[in-house]
């Protein structure tokens, strides 16, 4: 799996520059008291996918969160990085941007309201994994959910997210599941799907799991599709008697998993309603070759 990197020309709060030359205060709030929000939008040869409705779930974020800052600036902001970094005619890229409530004392409590949000904001080329890869499938493992109970902010507090992605490293496994209450809610970096008899399930989207703009296509698509499609909790033991269990999100795409926790997932390969979402899902963003 690829991974996203900081590389080449980054933005800064109104400059872009060098990475190398992009330092934040150590008095940052987002570096002391991870006092932030952020979004990664992919985007397809140059074409920045459904940012609109990232755009809409930063400024959700930034207004439970109380912070003042305008998101209107960033298509702006993502166009020149993508230009900037040679990555228009990239075939997938992703853009990291993160608003943190900017430097000041350390204090628990909000800083003067002057105080200007600090804005951070990445490029960098992103690789899908071959379809031959995918066409094996991935594995999964589950770990306890002991995230806050409002994981639909994007907050840049990840550390369960962190422990849970590494917990599937070190199994060998390319994502984590988030069980909570014996629910199986969304993985660490990516919402979580399954299939029951031909109708697709996955969370609905409450305080406990990211409203995943992948997820949200994905939903669209099933129905265009004429797939059934039903926003239940599915508990563990339900899980593992599903006949297809798939992860999507922005850096996810679609991905299948095809064992959990070192089981087999049914038959142990990618199912065909999922394949079906697959190619779909490649032909919605420009791309019908999958590789
Ligand atoms: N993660 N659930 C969680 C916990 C996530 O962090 C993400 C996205 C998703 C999928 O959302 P979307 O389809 O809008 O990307 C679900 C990003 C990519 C990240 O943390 O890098």
């Amino acid at each position: 799996m690829s991974r996203m990197q900081s590389a080449g020309t980054v933005y800064l709060n109104g400059d872009f520059l060098p990475s190398a030359e992009a330092v934040v205060s150590v008095s940052d709030r987002g570096f002391l008291f991870a006092d932030g929000v952020y979004e990664v939008t992919p985007a397809y040869r140059g074409r920045l996918f459904r940012f609109d409705r990232h755009l809409a779930r930063m400024a959700r974020g930034l207004a439970e969160l109380r912070m003042g800052y305008d998101v209107a600036d960033l298509p702006g902001i993502h166009s020149r990085l993508l230009e900037e970094n040679g990555l228009e005619g990239e075939e997938i890229a992703t853009v990291y941007v993160q608003v943190t409530r900017g430097v000041a004392p350390r204090s628990h409590a909000f800083p003067a309201g002057d105080t200007e949000p600090t804005v951070y904001a990445f490029a960098a080329p992103f690789r899908r994994p071959p379809r031959e890869r995918w066409d094996e499938g991935f594995g999964a493992v589950t770990v306890p959910d002991r995230r806050w109970a409002r994981v639909d902010i994007k907050s840049i507090a990840l550390l369960p997210n962190v422990l849970a992605q590494q917990a599937a490293a070190e199994a060998g496994a390319a994502d984590a599941i988030f069980v909570r209450d014996g629910v199986a809610l969304e993985g660490a970096h990516n919402n979580l799907f399954f299939v029951f008899g031909g109708t697709l399930v996955t969370h609905p989207a409450s305080h406990q799991i990211l409203h995943g703009i992948t997820r949200e296509y994905i939903l669209e698509l099933a129905g265009r599709m004429g797939i059934p499609v039903e926003e239940r909790a599915v508990q563990i033991e339900e899980m593992e008697a599903a006949d297809e269990l798939f992860f999507t999100g922005s850096t996810t795409e679609v991905r299948p998993c095809v064992e959990v926790d070192g089981r087999p997932v049914s038959d142990g390969r990618p199912g065909p309603v999922t394949r079906r979402l697959y190619d779909a899902f490649l032909a919605g963003v420009g791309q019908n070759s999958g590789k």
